[in-house]
């Protein structure tokens, strides 16, 4: 079948596509490059051992769009494009609506124009505010986010969910990830953040390398064993592997259904900086600071809806999550940039 990866050059996309063309599927990716390079393409095509067609196209771009589909025979559509960090979406949240709320509906529109209805859309576990308690299952009342970023998570959701109610031929599967961590085995692909990291585990593989002297703890105070905060952590080729699963079910059914993707266990950032240091050999320092507005003390998903109904779960470790960052920090220091490729 083929699948049409948007914001498939990116962190989570480049993993996905890897995956989908190891278990027989065509991939046609498209890009806009705003948080991804070419270089990122260039290795996934060579890890996958296949080549694939590229379109450098915005998903605000109705056009462009109709291009592709006009010119691929498109059976699905993996969406994962979209602009991802909290603290920008708090200072240019129109950009945000327009970027990923206004992109999704184009998006959606033009599907439904070529008669294209499959769609698996990455969520995220901060569709679940405050207001819940971990475990979060999928029936959980959602609401509450903290920032517009979030908000597009929520919207989108939302979006697809009326689609559906109006015709029954969209199959979709909203796909909440938590914490996705860690990078391909070959240490070829990875997280490769613009600025200074948001996320704790770039960050953490940052200070490693000795490009930022300390991690900031954001609290030591929360109701959490060591009073740090609590993800679940999951390695970013099990996340791959989850969306797999999923494409494989819209394509064969109608219908829209919600999964979790995580692996159901919570662990600290101090747990996390101490496997961190046991996987790469390196101290990590840290200074404990204030809290950061909007986090939760604890996050974890309930898995049991992905295992029973997509067979999926997640199968690798805390060690190999760091052990994988860490070969890709090692080996790409300053990310695809310093590539030359
Ligand atoms: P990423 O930034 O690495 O990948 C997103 C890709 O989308 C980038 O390559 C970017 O260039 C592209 N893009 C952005 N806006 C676009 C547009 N208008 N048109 C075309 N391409 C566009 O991020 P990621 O970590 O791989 O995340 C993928 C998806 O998963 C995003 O939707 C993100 O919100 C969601 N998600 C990520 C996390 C996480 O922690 N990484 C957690 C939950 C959900
Ligand atoms: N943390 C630090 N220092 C840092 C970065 C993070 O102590 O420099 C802590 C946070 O306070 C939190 C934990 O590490 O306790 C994880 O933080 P991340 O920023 O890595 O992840 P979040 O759970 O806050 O955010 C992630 C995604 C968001 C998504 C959210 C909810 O990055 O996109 O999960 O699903 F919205």
């Amino acid at each position: 079948m083929s699948i049409l990866v948007t914001g498939g050059a990116g962190y989570i996309g480049s993993h996905t596509c890897v995956e989908l063309i190891h278990a027989g599927h065509d991939v046609v990716v498209l890009d806009n490059f705003s948080n991804s390079s070419l270089a990122a393409v260039d290795r996934t095509r060579a890890l996958a051992g296949e080549d694939f067609s590229l379109y450098r196209c915005d998903i605000r771009d109705r056009e462009g769009l109709r291009n592709i589909f006009q010119k691929e025979s498109i059976d699905a559509v993996i969406h994962f494009a979209g602009l991802k960090s909290v603290g920008q979406s708090c200072s240019m949240p129109l950009e945000y609506y327009e970027n990923n709320i206004g992109g999704s509906v184009t998006l959606f529109q033009v599907m439904a124009e070529f008669g294209c209805k499959k769609m698996v859309f990455s969520s995220s576990a901060t569709v679940y505010g405050q207001a819940n308690q971990a475990p979060f299952s999928e029936d959980m009342p959602v609401g509450g986010t903290t920032n517009p970023y979030g908000t597009t998570k929520l919207f989108i959701e939302k979006i697809l969910q009326d689609a559906y109610a109006a015709d029954k031929d969209w199959s979709v599967s909203l796909l909440r990830y938590f914490n996705p961590v860690g990078a391909h085995k070959s240490g070829r692909i990875g997280e490769d953040p613009n600025d200074i990291p948001n996320n704790l585990m770039p960050y953490v593989s940052q200070v490693a390398i000795g490009r930022l002297p300390y991690l900031n703890v954001y609290g030591d105070d929360y109701p959490t064993p060591d009073g740090t905060g609590v993800r679940d952590y999951i390695h970013v080729v099990d996340l791959a592997l989850g969306h797999i699963s999923a494409v494989e079910r819209v394509l064969k059914q109608t219908g829209l259904e919600i999964f979790n993707l995580g692996t159901g266990k919570g662990h600290s950032v101090l747990e996390m900086v101490r496997a961190f240091e046991a996987a790469s050999g390196v101290n990590v320092p840290y200074q404990i600071t204030a809290r950061r507005p909007g986090d939760v003390a604890v996050s974890f998903a309930d898995c049991e809806k992905a295992a029973a109904v997509l067979g999926w779960k997640a199968e690798r470790g805390l060690a190999e999550m760091c052990e994988d960052t860490w070969r890709w920090q090692k080996n790409n220091p300053d990310g695809y940039e310093a590539a030359g490729e």
